[in-house]
């Protein structure tokens, strides 16, 4: 978390715009790191998420909304932000069209995205059980699917008309893995979602060896990349 604070430290985020918002978690963390903001939005199109988060007394403003068909006016935001939500899309075109489409001339983008290549034997026991939760979830009709290589995301950046001018590698916070170590202790309840499924003795399998994995190396976050590009 240090890069990104030391990255960010003199941004300043105008009125931004976070797609795949959930919580809020990449808003507040921006909040913490950047210089000054005027207005902060999240949208999701998971409507229950919102509810949760309408009234709780943070100044980020939640509003259910799907990032393919943003309703605001072209060229609105100064910032629009895309964070730990790429792998959940089928196609990125349409929604980082949507991105550039209500974003300033001289606005920025940035994207937050875990990645898959890299990584340590712990952060490794972080990918196994993340692509397995991708799969589970794909079975259960969600879009949720393996994360990219860090050179795919830029590529996917660039390829969608932005000019990018940074991007760095972080570590996520100590906070974030106690959540991890919580989700290997639920590993098996992860996999009795799909109970009765043709494949379901395959992921009983895979959950076993990524206790092993947990068991002889630990468990680290993968590391995170932030790309930031411009219009
Ligand atoms: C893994 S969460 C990321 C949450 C948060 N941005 C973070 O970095 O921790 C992905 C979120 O994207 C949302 N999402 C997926 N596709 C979306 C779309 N087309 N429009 C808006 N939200 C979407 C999901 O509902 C989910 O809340």
């Amino acid at each position: 978390m240090e890069t990104f604070k030391r990255e960010l430290k003199n941004f300043s985020l105008g009125k931004c715009l976070d797609i795949g918002t959930r919580n809020g978690e990449f808003l507040l963390k921006l909040k913490e790191s950047a210089i000054d903001y005027e207005e902060l939005l999240g949208i999701d199109n998971d409507e229950a998420v919102i509810l949760k988060n309408k009234d709780n007394g943070d100044d980020i403003k939640f509003i259910h909304m799907d990032g393919e068909g943003l309703e605001f006016q072209d060229n609105s935001f100064d910032t629009v932000c895309l964070s730990n939500t790429l792998h959940h899309l089928k196609d990125s075109s349409a929604l980082m069209a949507e991105m550039k489409r209500v974003l300033k001339k001289d606005g920025h983008i940035i994207i937050n995205e875990m990645y898959s290549n890299n990584q340590n034997l712990q952060q490794l026991t972080h990918l196994e059980l993340h692509h397995m939760s991708a799969e589970i979830d794909q079975i259960l009709g969600k879009e949720h699917y393996h994360t990219y290589k860090e050179s795919e995301i830029i590529e996917m950046v660039k390829e969608s008309g932005f000019m990018v001018f940074n991007h760095f590698s972080y570590m996520e916070s100590d906070e974030f893995n106690k959540k991890l170590i919580k989700k290997i202790d639920k590993i098996d309840k992860t996999v009795e979602k799909i109970a009765g499924h043709e494949d379901y003795s395959k992921y009983v399998k895979k959950a076993d060896e990524i206790k092993t994995m947990y068991s002889e190396n630990g468990i680290l976050p993968c590391t995170q990349l932030i790309v930031i590009g411009k219009k």
